[in-house]
């Protein structure tokens, strides 16, 4: 259990638009209404010095074809740096919001709905009146223009889009703390036959896993032609309900432009796919989810692995950036998706959401930690509530090592510290444990709810067998030091597929340690993470060369070696080699 008590979070109510709580976001309503033909609704939610806007424009005038644009001047200092379904372009304080090609006409009463992301500094104070195709806003078809409201409704979340509905579901609040406590959780049938296909597999094929919804498809269930399973999301709820399992936990996987900066699980849907994201996947899940019948399960959803903090640090003009991750970072594809994905399965009382935080060897450095901590917070706030955020998950389908005991931040080798070695290589952290800790911290330091938990994929991070090391080394040299001393025996803690000499780690179990919801095997274990050479597929999986053993590598991974095995299949295959292997090295061992 985790030791801080889930608490309402309560706001004080801001007196004007630009008032700033010392901590979390002030979430602001502001109507701007005037003239013939067209009414704003503008809102925002904001924190210290960066906010998310929401503009909804309403057409009252005659319909309009060709086009639309909707200017603005800003009053103070505030800048447009991100948008969404709309293309926004400030030059000075002069704002103009022009429609998407896919949605350029707008009916009589028809609405359009866009959002973005700015800064501030001073206040921040709505604009004065905003123009439709030229014409002032004035909130009605006739009449004089009114000057436009300037009255603020605090609130503590704005809807972050017209297509998110709020539900009638059960509030969130009735939510336990930590589902994993005292339940029993579901053991997919899938993946327990595979694990039994492997000799000795029986030892460890009870122990739960995610069911990953990894494409359209999988929420119906497949022919069997999927890489991962055929049985669908109503089908995996239902084999739960007959286990009698306490909880269940399904992975939330099919982003636009998915996996931006690799190329093994790339998805099937294109950078600019958010709408069918939203409508052909995520609005399903929920329908599914939400039915009475599994009310009293608790449905863990761990939300899209490595999406945001792809977004923090591989854009390009940083080492190993990509041009994917630029596109996806500029049309709000992944904060908006996983803003939706939070709102719309928040809202049902027995589901819990834990979204990808990646892992200490990705975000442990200062200059990733904080900003990655920030962009949760705004897709968390582009849900519309904080609390449809119930934790984080770290290390998921990551080798790193949940505990490093030789090689603690603060060691010292001949007058130097370990964060001096290559391996560490200035990073804050050096295990999982201690950088899940202290990143729940700092996410609640950044308006998070204090009652969030932790989960730890352990299904891959052991790193037992022979290899493992069992006392410091007595090297006075910090690098070899750290060499012979880490728990994590990779080549480079960058690298990430099929690791060599990987091993099961600390089975699943509930409030494992401080801040720790429960340590999960959320990748499941045996299943490939891409194809060692290519393999030709129908699920849009690419052959990323960090999966071949032989690629010397690239700036992500200090051009090492990528310690990979050999003679795998695609991401999310069965990989029996590697299942033998993770057996063999399970810490604890089996
Ligand atoms: C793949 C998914 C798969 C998951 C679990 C990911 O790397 O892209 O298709 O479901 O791993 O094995």
């Amino acid at each position: 259990m985790r030791p801080i008590p889930t608490r309402a979070r309560a706001f004080t109510a801001a007196a004007a638009v630009g008032v700033v709580a010392a901590s979390g976001a002030v979430a602001v309503a502001t109507s701007a209404s005037a003239a013939a033909g067209c009414r704003v609704d503008y809102s925002v939610n904001q924190w210290n010095t960066g906010f998310t806007g929401n503009v909804t424009v309403t057409n009252l005038g005659d319909p309009i074809s060709g086009g639309w644009n909707l200017k603005w001047t800003w009053p103070g200092s505030q800048t447009v740096t991100q948008a969404w379904s709309a293309t926004v372009t400030q030059s000075g304080q002069n704002v103009t919001a022009t429609n998407p090609s896919w949605a350029a006409s707008l009916p009589t009463n028809g609405t359009a709905n866009f959002g973005f992301n700015g800064s501030w500094s001073g206040s921040n104070t709505a604009p004065a009146s905003f123009t439709l195709n030229g014409t002032v806003c004035t909130g009605s078809t006739g009449g004089p223009s009114t000057s436009p409201s300037t009255s603020t409704s605090p609130s503590t979340s704005t809807s972050p889009s017209t297509s998110v509905s709020p539900s009638t579901s059960t509030s969130p609040t009735t939510k336990v703390d930590n589902p994993y406590a005292g339940a029993k959780g579901y053991v997919n049938p899938e993946w327990k036959a595979k694990a039994e296909s492997v000799s000795g597999g029986s030892r460890v094929s009870n122990n739960p896993t995610a069911v990953w919804i990894d494409r359209i498809a999988a929420i119906e269930g497949t022919d069997g032609s999927s890489s991962n399973g055929s049985m669908g999301v109503r089908d995996h709820l239902d084999a739960a309900l007959a286990q009698g399992a306490g909880y269940i936990q399904f992975v939330v996987y099919n982003l636009p432009g998915r996996d931006c900066a690799a190329l093994a699980s790339n998805g099937e849907l294109g950078p600019n796919d958010l709408p069918r994201y939203k409508a052909e996947y995520i609005d399903p899940i929920a329908a599914i989810q939400s039915d009475a019948k599994y009310k009293n399960l608790r449905i863990i959803n761990v939300i899209e692995i490595d999406s945001l903090p792809n977004l923090i640090t591989n854009t390009s003009g940083q080492a190993g950036g990509t041009a994917m991750c630029d596109t996806m970072k500029a049309n709000g594809g992944y904060v908006q998706g996983v803003g939706y994905a939070l709102n719309k399965l928040g809202a049902i009382g027995n589901v819990y959401n834990y979204v990808d935080a990646a892992h200490h060897g990705w975000i442990g450095w200062d200059s990733n930690f904080g900003p990655t901590a920030d962009i949760m917070l705004q897709a968390a706030q582009a849900s519309g509530n904080v609390k449809n955020v119930h934790g984080f998950i770290t290390n998921t389908a990551n080798y790193s090592a949940l505990r490093e005991p030789f090689v603690q931040p603060t060691t010292t080798v001949g007058g130097q510290s370990v964060r001096q070695s290559k391996w560490v290589d200035w990073n804050q952290y050096t295990d999982e444990l201690t950088f899940a800790q202290a990143f729940r911290t700092k996410l609640v330091s950044v308006g998070f709810d204090s009652g969030i938990g932790m989960l730890i994929d352990t299904s891959r991070n052991g790193w037992g067998g022979s290899a493992r090391p069992t006392a410091a080394s007595t090297s006075t040299v910090v690098d070899t030091y750290v060499n012979e001393s880490r728990i994590d025996r990779r080549i480079h803690a960058g690298n990430w597929c099929n690791q060599s000499g990987a091993g099961l780690g600390e089975r699943p179990t509930a409030a494992p340690a401080t801040g720790i919801d429960a340590y999960v095997w959320v990748k499941p274990p045996g299943e490939s993470d891409g194809s060692s050479t290519l393999i030709e597929n129908d699920e849009g999986k690419g052959f990323d060369r960090m999966c071949d053993p032989t690629y010397t590598g690239n700036a992500r991974n200090g051009n090492n070696l990528s310690g990979a095995l050999a003679n795998a299949p695609i991401s999310g295959a069965w990989f029996p080699a590697q299942f033998s292997q993770l057996m063999a090295n399970a810490y604890p061992a089996l």
